[in-house]
C-alpha cells in the first residue's frame, strides 16, 4: 500500500474528490445517526433521516471501493518531511484503520437489513440475509463500528489541527 505518487507532496485530482466526497457522506451520517440514536426526534424526520441514510450510504460503497482501487493503484504522496518515523508509523496506522473501520460499518450496515432496501425510491435491494440472528449480530457490529468510526474521525481532525498549529502545512496537500 505504500508508493509515491510524485515529488510534488500533492495527493492527485481523484484521490482529492474522492476524500472530500468519502468525509461529506461519513460526517453526515455519522453526526445525524448519533443524533437520531441519543436524541428524543420527531418520529416523522427520524424516519426520513434513516431511509436518506440507508440511501446515502448504500450510493457511497461503489464510489468507496473505487477510492480503495485508485489508492492501491497510485498509492499515496510521502509524508511530510518534518514527521519523525514514529509519527509517519502512527499517521499510515490511523489510515488504514479508517479504511478498515469504513469497510465493516458499510458490510455490516448492508448484511444487517432484514427489510428491502430502497434506495431514493429508484431501485430496492433484497435482504442478504434472512436469519434474523445473523443480522441481529451485524446490526450491534454496525453500532459498535460506527462509534469506533466516530472516534477515529475525530482524532483525524484533532491531528491535522495539531500539525497545522505546528506550521506543517499538512490540508494543502489534499485541496
Ligand atoms: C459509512 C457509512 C455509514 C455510517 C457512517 C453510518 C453511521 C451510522 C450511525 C452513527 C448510526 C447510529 C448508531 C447508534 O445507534 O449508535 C447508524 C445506524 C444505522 N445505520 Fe448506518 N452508517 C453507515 C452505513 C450504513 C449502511 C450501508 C446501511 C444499510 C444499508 C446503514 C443502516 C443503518 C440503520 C438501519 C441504522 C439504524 C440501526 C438501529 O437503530 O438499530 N448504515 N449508522
Ligand atoms: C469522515 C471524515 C474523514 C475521513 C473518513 C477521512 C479519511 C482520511 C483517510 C483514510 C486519509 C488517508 C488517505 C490515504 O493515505 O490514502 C485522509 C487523509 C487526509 N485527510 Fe481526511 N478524512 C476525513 C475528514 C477530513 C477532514 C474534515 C479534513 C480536514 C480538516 C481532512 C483532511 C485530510 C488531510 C489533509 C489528509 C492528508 C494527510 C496526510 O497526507 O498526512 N480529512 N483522510
Amino acid at each position: 500500500m505504500k508508493k509515491t505518487v510524485n515529488s510534488t507532496e500533492q495527493f492527485t485530482p481523484p484521490m482529492k474528490y474522492l476524500h472530500w466526497i468519502s468525509a461529506i457522506v461519513i460526517l453526515w451520517a455519522s453526526i445525524t445517526g448519533l443524533y437520531i440514536a441519543f436524541f428524543e426526534i420527531n418520529p416523522t424526520i427520524k424516519s426520513f433521516i434513516l431511509n436518506f441514510n440507508v440511501s446515502i450510504t448504500v450510493v457511497f460503497i461503489p464510489i468507496f471501493c473505487y477510492r480503495i482501487y485508485v489508492r492501491l493503484k497510485h498509492g499515496v504522496p510521502d509524508a511530510h518531511s518534518d514527521f519523525s518515523p514514529l509519527e509517519k508509523k502512527l499517521a499510515h496506522i490511523g489510515h488504514t484503520l479508517l479504511y478498515i473501520v469504513i469497510s465493516i460499518v458499510l458490510i455490516s450496515g448492508v448484511l444487517m437489513m432484514d427489510n428491502n432496501i430502497s434506495v431514493f425510491h429508484l431501485f430496492t435491494l433484497s435482504p442478504l440475509i434472512q436469519d434474523l440472528s445473523i443480522t441481529h449480530f451485524f446490526e450491534v457490529l454496525h453500532l459498535y463500528t460506527c462509534r469506533i468510526l466516530a472516534v477515529l474521525v475525530t482524532f483525524h481532525i484533532i491531528a491535522l489541527i495539531k500539525h497545522e498549529l505546528m506550521g506543517r502545512r499538512i490540508l494543502k496537500k489534499m485541496i
